[in-house]
């Protein structure tokens, strides 16, 4: 263990007319800044997790946490991108500069403001996290993408939409009990399974209840080393952090196998010595049903091609050997792309602190894992967090 949070923030997640990035980021820190118990002025070195590419004019984002104190005007701050795993990569730009000795404590924040934009549009920006010469032109943006892989998962193992359809109604369920979720209401298995003008297919096999939305929201934590935060109010540990890429071009990888995250999940288990059913619970990057049932094969819960067991057989459940996404997961909480990972990082600490809104409090959180993806299975992290005392 190397470094803990020692303070977090999470606002409501979802279309917020009338907040800016820059408004969304001054919350965000400062409710984490208060949270930990220090003061501005303590803050050594900041991390602004934001992709952007054009949801909002506003590019330069690393200066905009100044805003919050005039104590941190002068304080380093730098903004971190990695696609959809952008929070986690501005996570683990923290940790490295606490790991250098270079900060005592740093503030990161992920934000994104994407309802400016249709989802058309939407789609637009976020088809630049593939692999554009050979992938751009697919239809839906990036749902598109996922239309693809599910279409290449079902002619190999078959159809999975009842599957698929239940990870959605799973999700939904979770989400309705927690406050900060984008959608807060429960989705009947039926409507989910089935093709509607309500639900639409978007891309290949996923409909519209098979795919995050699009989401406004920020969250932020406050990390430091383990011998301060011992002195603090609350500490949730790194028993690891791991991050591993793959080749961004789909063509060149099995792209149903998900090599990088399951790498990564190898290594993190390694570096935290536990196997996966030692995890209390896991979040997991739902920005697609497909991509979560997928990954329930890459984190080692089943075998490649029966990811349907682990939702067909309520493992994944809140009462489940291993509950996947209590938080409504990206699906049901929005999928602000700059945010996510702080937030299932923040969703975790809550968890593991005991703190989590009431409703969406396991009974026994001991120890969580936090999987984040950026593009189709490129920048993969794994966090794997225990209180520290
Ligand atoms: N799941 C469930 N319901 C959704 C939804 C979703 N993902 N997205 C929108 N809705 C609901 C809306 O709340 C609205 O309901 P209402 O009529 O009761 O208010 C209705 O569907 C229509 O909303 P709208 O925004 O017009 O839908 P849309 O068809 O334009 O967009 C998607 C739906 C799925 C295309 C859009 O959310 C999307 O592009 N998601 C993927 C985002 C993405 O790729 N993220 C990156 C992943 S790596």
């Amino acid at each position: 263990m190397t470094a803990c949070i020692v303070g977090w923030s999470h606002g409501k997640f979802g279309k917020l007319d009338g907040e800016t990035s820059e408004s969304l980021i001054v919350k965000a820190a400062s409710e984490a800044i208060g949270h930990a118990g220090i003061e501005p002025k303590d803050i050594d070195v900041i991390y602004v997790g934001n992709m952007n590419g054009g949801f909002v004019r506003q590019e330069f984002h690393s200066s905009l946490p100044l805003q919050t104190h005039p104590d941190l005007r002068f304080k380093p701050s730098t903004r971190v991108e990695n696609a959809c795993a952008t929070g986690s990569a501005a996570i683990h730009m923290g940790l490295n500069t606490l790991a250098a000795g270079k900060a005592r404590f740093v503030l990161v924040v992920g934000v994104e403001k994407m309802t400016e934009l249709n989802s058309a549009q939407a789609g637009e920006v976020l088809i630049k996290a593939s692999y554009v010469a050979e992938e751009a032109d697919i239809e839906a943006g990036f749902a598109g993408i996922f239309g693809k892989i599910t279409s290449a998962y079902f002619q190999r193992y078959g159809d999975k939409s009842d599957a698929l359809a239940k990870i959605a109604v799973k999700a939904h369920r979770n989400g309705a009990k927690n406050p900060f979720a984008h959608f807060q209401k429960e989705f009947a298995y039926e409507f989910c399974r089935t093709p509607s003008d309500r639900n639409p297919f978007v891309a290949g096999p996923l409909k519209r209840t098979d795919c995050s939305p699009v989401t406004d929201g920020a969250a932020a934590v406050v990390l430091t080393d383990v011998g301060t935060a011992l002195g603090m109010n609350q500490a949730i540990a790194f028993r690891a952090a791991q991050h591993v890429n793959d080749f961004l071009p789909m063509s060149k990888r099995d792209i149903i196998k998900f090599e990088g995250p399951a790498l990564a999940w190898k290594k993190a288990l390694a570096e935290a010595r536990l196997d996966l059913l030692d995890l209390s619970f896991v979040e997991t990057h739902d920005c697609f049903t497909s991509a979560e049932l997928i990954e329930y094969e890459a984190m080692g819960l089943t075998a490649p091609g029966e990811g349907e067991r682990a939702i067909h057989e309520g493992w994944v459940e809140r009462d489940g050997k291993l509950p996947i996404n209590v938080s409504g997961g990206l699906k049901a909480k929005g999928h602000p792309v700059g945010a996510t990972g702080v937030s299932m990082h923040v969703m975790t600490a809550m968890q593991l602190h005991g703190s989590a809104p009431a409703g969406m409090q396991l009974d026994k959180a001991k120890m969580g894992g936090v999987f984040n993806m950026g593009g189709a299975a490129v920048a993969n992290y794994v966090s794997i967090l225990e209180p520290l005392r």
